[in-house]
C-alpha cells in the first residue's frame, strides 16, 4: 500500500519532537498504522538544520501545505487562534484529515471546526491538547464511553505546577521558576496563559465537552491564576494536611455543569496531590469506573509528539472508513450534544479555606462564628496561629464544608467589613475529590 502523505506545519518544539519520532520509530509506527507515514512538506517560518530533510519539500507558507493535493494529513502545530483556524479550516476544505495540538484552537473555535469537518468527512484528531503525553482524550472519548461521568478534576498546566511545586520545595521565587519553565520549552508564548489558568481553562473546556457530551463553551470557563499565591497560605495548607494545586474542576450537577480554574487545597495524602514538576495528571469519576487518574509529562518536545502521533495512527487506520461510524470528535454524536448550561462561578460549589487577618481583641472569633453559621456556612476546622510581631494581628484560618460561592462571597463581604478584621479575607477553594 503507498505510504499515506503527512505535511507538518511548526516545526518548533512540538513539531521537531514529532518529526524526530516519527523518523526515529518509523518501523513501529507502521507496523500499527498499517501503512508507512511519510512526511512529505514541512512548513517552517525559518531553516532548522538539526533536521535531516533531504527529500522533504520545506515551504514557509503554511496554506501551501493545506492546499498540496498530495498531501493527506495536516498537522497543525502553528499554535494561536488566528492563522491556525484558518490553516485548519482551508485543510478541511481541501478534505485533508487534521492532527491538532492546538488547545486554544480547539476550546475557541472548535465547534465550527468540527461542523465543518463532519461536512466534508475528514477527521480532526487532537488528543496533544490536552495533557501532553497523557492520552486522556482517547481514555475519556473511548475507555469510559459506558459511563455516566460526574466530575473530572486536573492538573492540566506544567508551568503553573512546575513553579508551584518548585515555590513549596526549594523556596524559589515566582519569576525564577517561570523563567525555568519558559527556557524549557514548557510555558506558553504568553506565560500569562499558564499562570492565569488559561491555558487549563482551554483544556478544562475540551475535557468537559467529551465528558459531559456539551458543545465547547471556553467563553463560560470560570479562571483565577495562582499569581497572588502566598507561602504563608502554602505552608498553613500544609500545617492543615492539605497541599494547593492549580487545579481545573468540570462537574455535573442537576442545575448545570461547573467548569472552573483556580488554586484548590487537596488533601496532601490524594494521588493528585503528589503531583509534582511539570508532570500533569487528570482524575474522572464515573458512575461505573469509579475514580480514574491518569499521569504523566503534561508539556515538552517528544511527550507531545507522542499524541500527536498517537493521532496520526488513528486517522491512517480510520481514513478510509465511512465518516458516519467514526468515533465522534466530542466523544457524543454531534445531534445528541446536550444544552445542560454552564454554571456562573457564584452557582458553583465548594468547600472554602479563609485565613482572617484579625486583631488580637476578645470577641473577635465570635463574630466570625456568627456571620458563617447565620448564613448557613459549617465550619469543618479552625486553626489561630500566634500574634504576629510587626503588627500585632492573629492569622485566623477557617475550613469551611461545602457551600455555595455566593453564600461565601456574602460571608467574606461581612466579615471584611467588621472592626476586628484587618485587609482582605483570603479565600481559596478545597475539593476532597473522593
Ligand atoms: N504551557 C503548557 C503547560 C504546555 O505548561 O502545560 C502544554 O500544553
Amino acid at each position: 500500500m503507498k505510504p499515506v502523505k503527512v505535511g507538518i506545519c511548526g516545526l518548533g518544539t512540538v513539531g521537531g519532537g514529532t518529526f524526530n519520532v516519527l523518523q526515529r520509530n518509523a518501523e513501529e509506527i507502521s507496523r500499527r498504522a498499517g501503512r508507512e507515514i511519510e512526511v512529505a512538506q514541512i512548513a517552517t517560518r525559518s531553516p532548522k538544520p538539526q533536521f535531516e530533510t533531504t527529500g522533504i519539500a520545506i515551504t514557509n507558507d503554511v496554506f501551501a501545505v493545506a492546499t498540496n493535493p498530495d498531501i493527506d494529513i495536516v498537522i497543525e502545530l502553528v499554535g494561536g487562534y488566528t492563522v491556525a483556524r484558518e490553516l485548519v479550516l482551508k485543510a478541511i476544505e481541501n478534505g485533508k484529515h487534521v492532527v491538532t495540538a492546538n488547545k486554544a484552537l480547539i476550546a475557541v473555535h472548535g465547534n465550527e471546526i468540527f461542523a465543518k469537518a463532519r461536512e466534508k468527512g475528514v477527521i480532526v484528531a487532537f488528543e496533544a491538547a490536552v495533557a501532553g503525553g497523557i492520552p486522556v482524550i482517547k481514555a475519556i472519548r473511548e475507555g469510559l464511553s459506558a459511563n455516566r461521568i460526574n466530575w473530572v478534576a486536573g492538573i492540566i498546566n506544567g508551568t503553573g505546577n512546575f513553579i508551584l511545586t518548585e515555590m513549596r520545595e526549594k523556596g524559589r521565587t515566582f519569576d525564577d521558576v517561570l523563567a525555568e519553565a519558559q527556557a524549557l520549552g514548557y510555558a506558553e508564548a504568553d506565560p500569562t496563559f499558564d499562570v492565569e489558568g488559561i491555558d487549563a481553562a482551554h483544556k478544562l473546556t475540551i475535557l468537559a465537552s467529551i465528558a459531559f457530551g456539551v458543545p465547547l463553551q471556553f467563553d463560560k470557563a470560570y479562571t483565577e491564576g495562582i499569581t497572588k499565591l502566598t507561602t504563608a497560605d502554602v505552608n498553613y495548607a500544609e500545617a492543615l494536611g492539605y497541599r494547593i494545586k492549580h487545579l481545573g474542576v468540570a462537574r455535573s450537577t442537576p442545575a448545570g455543569i461547573e467548569l472552573r480554574v483556580h488554586p484548590t487545597l487537596i488533601p496532601a495524602d490524594r494521588l493528585i496531590a503528589n503531583v509534582n514538576g511539570v508532570m500533569n495528571a487528570v482524575m474522572v469519576n464515573g458512575d461505573a469506573a469509579g475514580s480514574t487518574l491518569f499521569y504523566g509529562a503534561g508539556a515538552g518536545m517528544e511527550p507531545t509528539a507522542s499524541s500527536v502521533i498517537a493521532d496520526l495512527v488513528d486517522v491512517v487506520r480510520a481514513m478510509t472508513s465511512d465518516p458516519e461510524n467514526r468515533v465522534p470528535h466530542l466523544a457524543f454524536q454531534p445531534d445528541s450534544l446536550s444544552a445542560h448550561p454552564i454554571l456562573p462561578i457564584e452557582a458553583c460549589e465548594s468547600a472554602y479555606y479563609l485565613r482572617i487577618q484579625a486583631q488580637d481583641h476578645p470577641g473577635v472569633l465570635a463574630q466570625v462564628a456568627s456571620i458563617l453559621s447565620e448564613r448557613g456556612i459549617n465550619i469543618e476546622s479552625i486553626m489561630q496561629k500566634e500574634v504576629e510581631e510587626q503588627n500585632g494581628q492573629v492569622p485566623m484560618i477557617l475550613l469551611t464544608h461545602r457551600v455555595l460561592e455566593q453564600h461565601i462571597n456574602d460571608a467574606i463581604r461581612a466579615l471584611e467589613a467588621l472592626q476586628g478584621v484587618v485587609g482582605p479575607v483570603v479565600r481559596i477553594r478545597v475539593e476532597h475529590l473522593n
